[in-house]
């Protein structure tokens, strides 16, 4: 699909991968609501990006919450043609440690926060993709999700992590055929480590040892790479049911 004068949600907007996502799409001629904590920089990144950007504060871990502010967001759009969550996180907590065994409470808001926010999210936006009117090709819009490279190669402690971000590269084949008679593609992005408001403040000596096993380049992502991939997942519409990898060639090793 070709951006411009489409509508984007973009789920995690204020910060990092997804900014620089909403950044693309109004600079290609597209129209952005930015979803993200009432506390982040969410109002801010709306009106540094312009274009009539506007920010909707949301919990993703509220379901009802987000629920009401995709609703909000869809409304003032007036349609949603693309819809990109970033929202998420982990903890460092391995299954056995000197403390016992891993909490279930903390593993289930591991996947609270990745997994089930990001099929909520994305089951809301595909059922307004679905009444939107089909393009010269039948598309209706595309669904992005956020995984990392841990859904194949956790370290650690990324054990909660893992397994949601597994999850979120499960099911994005399933949603691309539930949808696909709708014309709704769904892709995933599994990063390894990016430049962004998660990852700030990591030392350039840590970031060498962090990236070493990298094939090319030996660095951190820059979330503008993140977007450029977003980009090509809307436009190119042969892209669908895949968890694509952007990670310079690098695997995670145990630690
Ligand atoms: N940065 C990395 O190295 C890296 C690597 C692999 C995967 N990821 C994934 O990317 C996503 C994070 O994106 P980023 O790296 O651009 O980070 P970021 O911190 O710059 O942006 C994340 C945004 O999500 C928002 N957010 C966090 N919890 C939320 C919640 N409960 N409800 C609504 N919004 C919430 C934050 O306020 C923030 O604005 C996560 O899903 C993370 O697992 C990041």
């Amino acid at each position: 699909m070709n951006i411009r004068g489409k509508k984007a949600i973009v789920v995690g907007g204020a910060s990092g991968m997804a900014r620089a996502t909403a950044e693309m799409v109004v600079r290609e001629g597209g129209q952005v609501a930015i979803l993200d904590l009432a506390s982040s920089k969410g109002e801010e990144a709306a009106s540094e990006i312009g274009g009539g950007t506007r920010f909707h504060p949301c919990d993703v871990t509220d379901f009802a919450g987000t629920e009401a502010a995709i609703a909000r967001a869809a409304d003032e759009l007036g349609a949603v043609h693309f819809g990109v969550n970033t929202a998420g996180g982990g903890i460092a907590k391995r299954t056995l440690s000197k403390d016992g065994p891993h909490s279930l409470d903390a593993f289930r808001k591991v996947v609270d926060l990745n997994l089930i926010a990001s099929f909520n999210i994305a089951r809301l936006q595909a059922e307004r993709m679905s009444k939107n009117e089909p393009d010269e090709n039948g598309e209706r819009g595309v669904i992005l999700m956020t995984a990392s490279i841990a859904a194949f190669e956790g370290q650690i402690g990324q054990v909660a992590y893992s397994a949601a971000k597994a999850g979120i590269a499960g099911m994005t084949l399933t949603m691309a055929r539930d949808l696909g008679s709708l014309g709704i593609r769904v892709l995933t992005i599994a990063p390894s480590l990016f430049h962004t408001g998660l990852t700030r403040g990591i030392p350039k000596p840590m970031e060498d040892g962090l990236t070493k096993d990298a094939a090319f380049p030996k660095r951190m992502g820059q979330p503008e790479e993140y977007a450029h991939l977003a980009r090509a997942i809307f436009e190119n519409p042969m892209l669908n049911g895949s968890t694509l990898r952007l990670d310079g060639g690098q695997r995670f090793a145990p630690k």
